[in-house]
């Protein structure tokens, strides 16, 4: 199977994983690889640490859509603006937009609510993708999400199917349920787990991995075993430290990967440890170990 060519005909990629495996690097080289096979790509960054402006050396987004190079963009956003700025299209008086948005309760509830900004950001990658963007990128083929370590990838796939059922009613239940059916429409939406080889990361892929399935029947597009170290060639004398670490470091790859391979038959890239500062030339590398690896998972 050509995952490419899959993820080519997704609307809306959500790369999840555990904090510090390498989501973000990965949204940035999978963005590439998309643009430069000619789709329209959006990288859209929930993370309020903002940081993939830095690897693809664009400046800081703030909020506004920022082209990174021909047919890739990326923007940040606050889920609680995107709440903010529904408040103000449904209320068109100026001085009630006002008292709303400042009002503890409405504070109170974009905060405090279960699902809410989970659901204002998927909302906000629908309607992009149906063609409701600002004049920057009226229409992108496809937005990758970066989504934040906090909180496991499943519950925030399944959030706009709980606000859905909490708030049955009105424009929020209405729309949450649509942006519910449009993730789980898997010809429109897709998954991509981001891990590094190592026992913790791990854990949490293997529960991911099973928890999609369970919770949201779904399975991911492609795994991506992140940051390996290379292969260790045993012949290879390892009495200095450095070798001995080496050594180390890929025994414990190979046994995690084989921990991965007891819950995941699917689509695998593995991505190795680059010699590499964080920036363009990491995404570019990163991006064309994934074209070869995806080409042939
Ligand atoms: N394959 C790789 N080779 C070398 N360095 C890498 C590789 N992948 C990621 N890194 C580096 O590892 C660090 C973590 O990567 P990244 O920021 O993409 O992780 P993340 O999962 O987005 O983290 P967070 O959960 O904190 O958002 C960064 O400094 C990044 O440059
Ligand atoms: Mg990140």
């Amino acid at each position: 199977m050509d995952v490419i060519r899959r993820l080519e005909e997704l609307q809306l990629i959500v790369v999840t994983g555990k904090g510090g495996v390498g989501k973000s690097v990965v949204t940035a080289a999978l963005g590439r690889l998309l643009a430069t096979r000619g789709r329209k790509v959006l990288l859209l960054e929930v993370d309020p640490r903002e940081n993939l402006h830095q690897l693809l050396n664009t400046p800081p987004s703030g909020g506004d859509i920022v082209k990174a190079s021909p047919g890739l963009f990326l923007q940040h956003i606050e889920p609680r603006e995107l709440i903010d700025d529904l408040v103000r299209e449904r209320l068109k008086v100026k001085l009630l937009v006002n008292r709303v948005l400042a009002s503890p309760v409405h504070r109170h509830f974009t905060e405090g609510a279960p699902g809410l900004k989970e659901t204002a950001v998927f909302g906000r990658a629908l309607r992009l993708v149906e063609g409701h963007g600002p004049p920057a990128l009226r229409r992108p083929d496809a937005v990758i999400l970066d989504a934040p370590a906090t909180g496991h990838g499943v519950s925030w796939m399944a959030a706009p199917q709980l606000v859905a059922d909490v708030v049955r009613s009105g424009p929020i239940g209405h729309m949450a349920g649509l942006i519910s059916a449009f993730l789980g429409d898997r010809r429109r939406v897709g998954v991509v787990v981001v891990t590094t080889a190592e026992e913790m990361p791990v854990e949490e892929s293997r529960e991911l991995i099973g928890a999609l399935r369970e919770r949201l029947d779904r399975q991911p597009e492609a795994v991506i075993a992140n940051a390996l170290y290379p292969p260790f060639d045993d012949d290879v004398a390892s009495d200095d430290e450095t070798t001995a670490l080496w050594r180390d470091r890929r025994a414990i790859n190979v046994a995690q990967l084989e921990r991965l391979d007891e819950v995941w038959a699917g689509p695998r890239a593995e991505v190795p440890l680059l010699p590499i500062d964080p920036g363009p030339a990491l995404v570019g590398a990163v991006s064309r170990t994934l074209a070869d690896q995806l080409r042939s998972a």
